[in-house]
This record gives structure tokens, C-alpha cells and sequence, in this order.
């Protein structure tokens, strides 16, 4: 560990180096250094706390971060200006680490219009509905009560945790401000935490009802380089301090999502009130997926054999479920790449010929690429293709991970 003067000279240096940078400086190296700098400072401040000079040293520490901040931004900008053709920029007088935030989805731009595009997760839909479609409509239901107003969704990947934060807020009509934490993570050193509490003042002033969706959370604890683990406490305890001031809200739920429970802070993890796990579809949700995939596609899902199908599809997610049925829509247009014989109708289009197409119709022979555009009919999707490419579909979730998320189901 560093002593005092050491640190003072260090961060000196530092400064030195950030306000004249040479072409090849490395950025992330400057950043990593920082990292284990704080954490000396760190230590220094809970071994000597009465030592005057570490005020000044925090000070400067603060404005090495900034000026670093700035640079690193101002660098960043004009190398893309550079690689989209244009000359160097004037330097700006404002850091251009931006600590905006991005602006609400709103229920009609959400692709999911509401929990009828979801299928299945039945309990999940029930407490969802409790914490914001309720108060919304009986508000009195909720005088002198406790809100309950945050939600930790687990499970492994494709299960539709995502979705259906999506499905309540277009289904509730609520603005929804969807955040990748692994994204926020990656911003500047004192970026990450300013975001997150920008978000929470945003969601607590809104007017409204807002839902505050973080997705990836366990991304929270984790950060490129190895010592920066000061940096992740501190975003941690921004994160666990706003979600402390979380009971005092009324007007907005905060969910967030994981497929690595077992990477998640227990602190942060108990900072959510309820914490719900998100398995593989069982036999009637698997079944309700793909009726929901097959919806428009002129199949018939009673025209399935669902009893081979089901044994079939058991220990997909609903996300293997999805691609599959996608993959056997999409047979009819992957045909037309090879397809040579073409009927043409009488209105100019061309279809592929099949065994009813007879002799007395006007057919040619052709390559796909030398049709005209817009002038190209595919066949109508067949059970048989759907049956064959769900048959292909690897599960990506392991019978190991399944075992590991139930017991951690169990557990916690
Ligand atoms: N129950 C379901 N109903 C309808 N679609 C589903 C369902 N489960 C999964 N899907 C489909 O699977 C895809 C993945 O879902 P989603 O992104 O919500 O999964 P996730 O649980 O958030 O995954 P990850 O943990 O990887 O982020 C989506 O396109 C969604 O349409
Ligand atoms: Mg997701």
C-alpha cells in the first residue's frame, strides 16, 4: 500500500500525463491505474482518518477523474469524426461524458401490446398486475399501506423476463425506462453511479406512473479491469441507497433481471421486496408459445400432434421455442433460393410449382435472381416444416443449470 506522499505524486503524475496526452496514451490503463490508486486511498483514509492532507488528496483525485473524463471523451469523439470523414472538431468547453439519461418507452412503442402476447407465467402476471395496475386504478387500496414496488425476476436466459416487463407496462399504459446495467458499468469512472441516481430522481419526480426496468443486474458488481473493485462499491451503494428511498415512492415500480442470481450482492439482492423465479416453460406453456409463434401463419396449431411435440420440446426455453417455430416459417422463402420452376398468374407473379401445379399453367424455368422485384410469391408454411425444424432446436439451457437455478430457487 502507498503512504501519503506517494499518492499525492502519483495522482500528480497522473494529471500530468491526462493534460498532455501523447497519441499512443491508453486509456484503460489510465482508468485501471485510478482504480487501484482509490482503493490505496481508500485504505489510507480508514487507517489515518485524522490526517488533514487527505482532503486535498480527494480534491484532486476528483479532478484527475474529471480531466481524464474529459479527455477520454473528447478523444473518443474525434476519432469517430475522423473514421466518418470529417477534420478534427474544436475542443469543447463541456465534458462530453454525458450524464443524460435516455427518454421513456412509451406503451404504444412498445412491440408487445400487453400480457396477451405472453404465454403462460400466470402467477408472475398476477403479481405484476397487483403492483401496477392496481394502484393505478384503486389508489385507496393504498392509503396508509405499504407499496410493494420492486421486483427481482431470475432465471435462465429466454424465458421471457424481459418480455413481460414490457407486456405490464404497455398493458398498464405506463412508461417504461428500460436500463442495461451492463452498459451503465461501462460509462466513465463517476458516471455508472450519477446515471442510476438520475434515473431514480427521474422515475420519483415523473408524473405518472413509470416503470424503472434494469436489466442484467447482476452486471452491477462487475467491471472491466481487475482492480477496480472501489469502483463497483461505490455504484453498488448509490444503487442500494436509492432503492432505501424506494419506500417512500408511490408512483413507479422497479424491476430488474438476471440470469446469475448466484452474481448478485446479497445486499442488493435484498433490497427487493419480492423476488420471482422464472423457469423453462412447462408442457401448457410450451404449448402456448407456439400457438402465439404460429398465430397469422394460416396453421392451425390443433394441427400438431402436441403429445410427440411435447416430449419433443421439453427443456426448451421460450426463446428456442420461438426460433424454432421462426425457422419453419421461414422454410418457404429458404426454398425459393433453389426453387427453378416457377408458375407465373395472370397478374405477373411468381410462385413455385408444386405437385398440383399442371401442365396447362404458364410455367418457366428461372433462377430467383433474375425475377423481377416484387413480383415473387412464397407457399404457405407447412406443418411438417415447423414439426422438422423444432425437432433440430438444441436447448441452450443445460439440465445442469436448470438443477442449479431450482436449488438456488430453494434456497434463497
Ligand atoms: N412466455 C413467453 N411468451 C411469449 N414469448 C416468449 C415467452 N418466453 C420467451 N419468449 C420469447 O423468447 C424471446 C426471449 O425472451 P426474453 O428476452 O424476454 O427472455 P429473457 O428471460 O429476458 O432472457 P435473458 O435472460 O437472456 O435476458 C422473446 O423474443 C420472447 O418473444
Ligand atoms: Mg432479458
Amino acid at each position: 500500500m502507498m503512504n501519503y506522499n506517494e499518492i499525492l505524486d502519483s495522482y500528480k503524475k497522473l494529471a500530468a500525463l491526462i493534460s498532455n496526452p501523447s497519441p499512443d496514451l491508453q486509456y484503460p490503463e489510465i482508468y485501471n491505474a485510478l482504480g487501484s490508486l482509490e482503493e490505496d486511498l481508500n485504505l489510507l483514509q480508514i487507517l489515518t482518518p485524522s490526517n488533514e492532507g487527505l482532503n486535498g488528496v480527494i480534491l484532486l483525485k476528483d479532478q484527475v477523474v474529471a480531466l481524464l473524463n474529459f479527455v477520454a471523451g473528447l478523444n473518443h469523439m474525434q476519432q469517430q469524426q475522423q473514421a466518418a470523414g470529417f477534420g478534427i472538431p474544436p475542443p469543447r468547453s463541456q465534458s462530453p461524458s454525458s450524464d443524460s439519461i435516455d427518454e421513456p418507452i412509451t406503451s404504444e412503442q412498445l412491440s408487445v401490446k400487453g400480457f396477451k402476447d405472453i404465454a403462460g407465467m400466470w402467477e408472475l402476471k398476477e403479481v405484476l398486475k397487483m403492483m401496477v395496475i392496481l394502484p393505478k386504478k384503486q389508489p385507496q387500496l393504498f392509503e396508509n399501506r405499504r407499496m410493494t414496488n420492486s421486483l427481482l425476476l431470475f432465471g435462465p436466459p429466454g424465458t421471457g423476463k424481459t418480455k413481460i416487463v414490457h407486456g405490464i407496462a404497455a398493458e398498464a399504459n405506463c412508461s417504461l425506462f428500460a436500463i442495461s446495467v451492463a452498459d451503465i458499468m461501462q460509462k466513465y469512472l463517476g458516471e455508472s453511479e450519477k446515471t442510476i441516481k438520475n434515473y431514480f430522481e427521474m422515475v420519483r419526480n415523473y408524473k405518472g406512473f413509470s416503470i424503472l426496468f434494469f436489466d442484467e443486474i447482476d452486471s452491477i458488481s462487475q467491471r472491466r479491469g481487475s482492480r477496480d473493485a472501489g469502483y463497483s462499491r461505490r455504484v453498488l451503494t448509490e444503487f442500494m441507497c436509492q432503492m432505501n428511498k424506494l419506500e417512500e415512492t408511490r408512483n413507479c415500480l422497479v424491476v430488474a433481471a438476471t440470469n446469475c442470481p448466484w452474481d448478485l450482492d446479497p445486499a442488493v439482492m435484498r433490497r427487493f421486496q419480492r423476488r420471482v423465479y422464472c423457469p423453462l416453460p412447462d408442457d401448457f406453456e410450451r404449448y402456448e408459445i407456439i400457438k402465439l409463434m404460429l398465430d397469422e401463419s394460416g396453421i392451425e396449431p390443433q394441427a400438431l400432434d402436441w403429445s410427440s411435440l411435447q416430449k419433443q420440446t421439453k427443456g426448451l426455453s421460450g426463446s428456442d421455442i420461438k426460433n424454432g417455430v421462426q425457422a419453419g416459417l421461414d422454410k418457404p422463402l429458404l426454398d425459393l433460393q433453389v426453387n427453378r420452376l416457377w408458375k407465373v398468374t395472370k397478374s405477373g407473379f411468381f410462385e413455385p410449382c408444386d405437385k398440383n401445379t399442371s401442365l396447362e399453367e404458364n410455367v418457366v424455368c428461372m433462377n430467383l435472381d433474375d425475377i423481377p422485384d416484387k413480383t415473387v410469391r412464397a407457399s404457405k408454411p407447412k406443418v411438417a416444416d415447423i414439426l422438422n425444424a423444432l425437432s433440430k432446436v438444441k436447448p441452450t439451457v443445460s439440465q445442469n443449470d436448470v438443477l442449479k437455478y431450482q436449488k438456488y430457487n430453494e434456497e434463497f
